[in-house]
């Protein structure tokens, strides 16, 4: 059965969707059979693997005229398969509302197709809206990309609140998978501070890669390919590289990755309330 992992961060350009594509695109390159679940209206997901714009999508799913199986497309990386995206997305905030069960949508039109593949990845819009809680509780763990500013760390704490909120009440299965520095560099003091505060709080649960800033990550989407296609050689394709490694160690055992941060070895905890005291060490 398939390892489901969910993107979120309601902020939005930290680096969501590039860390689904590529993450994803390693793990299939190391045999995995990985589905990318784009939903977000933006379609950023669906664009940057080249996906068929137009085709049957996640809002097909959602409104009826499509089964799971029959909108996933094959991508130009072997094992990485697609479900795309669509503005018309947009549109299902307000229909998901009259079903049933709204938040567990996703989740029961995601089941046939578990069995398939070994890791399924969704990527969730800018927001905590409905789209991003249909993506929690479809969910067993929840991977959070941090962009290294202090506005983040505000943030995280809103995430940490409502991924507990979605394990109180519909979906206690899901973990805190692991937070993911983006776009990390290192010559800002701002950027070290927040990856020691954070790392010295969350200590496992952030991954020990940290991806830098890399110009290569940020032009690949336009040519529709993910980086490991694009300049498998840049150091952002070798980051994502290490982080698809330490996923697969977290989740299956193994070779961990190798572009380690300072992330600290003991358990970490996730109780937001305590994290008002991360907040003052960072102002102070
Ligand atoms: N490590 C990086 N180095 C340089 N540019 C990056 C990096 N990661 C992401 N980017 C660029 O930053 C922008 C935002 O990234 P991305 O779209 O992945 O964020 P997101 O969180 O999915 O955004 P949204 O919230 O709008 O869905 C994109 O233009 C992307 O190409
Ligand atoms: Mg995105």
């Amino acid at each position: 059965m398939a390892r489901t992992i969910v993107f979120v961060n309601q902020k939005g350009g930290v680096g969501k969707t590039t860390t689904a594509i590529n993450l994803g695109a390693y793990l299939a390159l190391k045999g995995k059979r990985t589905l990318l679940v784009d939903y977000d209206p933006q379609a950023n997901c669906t664009s940057g693997v080249g996906g068929v714009h137009g085709a049957k999508g996640v809002y097909e799913v959602l409104s009826g005229s499509a089964t799971m199986a029959e909108t996933i497309q094959p991508t130009k990386v072997e094992n990485l398969s697609l479900v795309p995206s669509s503005i018309d997305l947009s549109g299902a905030t307000v229909e998901l509302v009259d079903k049933e069960d709204s938040n567990g949508y996703l989740k029961r039109a995601l089941e046939p197709v578990l069995p398939s593949y070994d890791y399924v990845l969704i990527d969730c819009p800018p927001s905590l809206g409905v789209l991003t809680l249909n993506g929690l509780v479809a969910a067993d763990e929840v991977l959070i990309p941090l962009q290294c500013e202090y506005f983040a760390l505000e943030g995280l704490s809103l995430i940490l609140k409502t991924v507990s909120l979605v394990q109180k009440s519909i979906n206690p299965r899901l973990a805190v998978g692991g937070i993911v520095f983006t776009m990390y560099d290192s010559r800002t003091k701002l950027a070290q501070e927040v990856v020691q505060q954070v790392s010295d709080y969350f200590k496992d649960r952030v991954f020990r890669t940290i991806v830098p800033r890399n110009v290569r990550l940020s032009e690949a989407p336009s040519h529709g390919l993910p980086v490991c296609l694009y300049d498998p050689s840049c150091i952002g394709a070798k980051s994502y590289d290490s982080l698809a490694r330490e996923l697969i160690a977290r989740v299956e055992g193994g070779e961990a990755g190798e572009l380690a941060g300072p992330g600290a070895k003991a358990a970490g905890t996730e109780e937001p309330g305590l994290f008002a005291e991360l907040r003052r060490g960072s102002n102070g």
